[in-house]
């Protein structure tokens, strides 16, 4: 059994979809053995309801990332961590610190890479511009984190169609119940179940 250390900035929905994929049985080859929050975040409240270990490590009172990311360093090591899921932390990595971690931080964006993705991309702006486009399919993206940001080997991906009648609130919705919630359990299992071939700058899903 893999250690598992899930990184939240915020609502925490995909924590929660990680949660009830380890309930499930859909993720049973990792366990989540810590939760850190980078900033108060309902993520808590959802870790401490299901017994996770939780943790803050808030990015503001730092005055630099690199003395930030040293910390989270330290506490991610401290939980001999085989995995680091970053769900919805929105605090920017330094090198260091991925590649200190390198092939074992992974990220899910709300768009299909390449499309809609890198610097300043996130939350409601990634769906604002997939609307503003006129794409007729987006999704989401579960991806290795490297020091560019959305740049690392991408793992799974999942379409969802647009509607004529979708706000930027309504895309963001359906996106995550649709495509970030499935497959970021998925990339996890695939992870710790060691189905994850990385071959240069591509990933393959063995098959059994
Ligand atoms: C999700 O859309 C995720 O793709 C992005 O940030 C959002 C986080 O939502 N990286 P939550 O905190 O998991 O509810």
């Amino acid at each position: 059994m893999l250690n598992i250390v899930v990184l939240v900035s915020g609502g925490g929905s995909n924590l929660q979809a990680l949660i009830d994929a380890q309930k499930d049985g859909i993720l049973k080859s990792g366990k989540i053995v810590k939760v850190i929050a980078d900033r108060e975040a309902y993520a808590k409240t959802r870790a401490e309801e299901n017994n996770i270990p939780f943790e803050q490590v808030i990015r503001k009172d730092y005055s630099n990332k690199e003395d930030f990311c040293d910390e989270l360093a330290s506490r991610i090591e401290k939980e001999n961590a085989d995995l680091i899921v970053l769900a919805g932390f929105l605090s920017i990595l330094t090198e260091k610190f991925t590649k200190k971690f390198e092939n074992k931080i992974i990220n899910v964006h709300p768009s299909l890479i390449p499309s809609f993705c890198g610097d300043g991309m996130y939350g409601l702006k990634v769906h604002e511009a997939a609307l503003n486009k006129g794409v007729k399919v987006t999704g989401a993206t579960v991806h290795f984190v490297n020091a560019i940001t959305d740049g690392g080997a991408i793992i799974l991906q999942k379409a969802v169609e647009l509607k004529n009648e979708d706000t930027p609130e309504m895309l963001q919705k359906r996106v995550m119940r649709e495509a970030e919630w499935k497959i970021l359990p998925l990339a996890c299992e695939y992870f710790c179940s060691g189905k994850l071939e990385i071959d240069g700058k591509v990933v393959k899903i063995k098959e059994n």
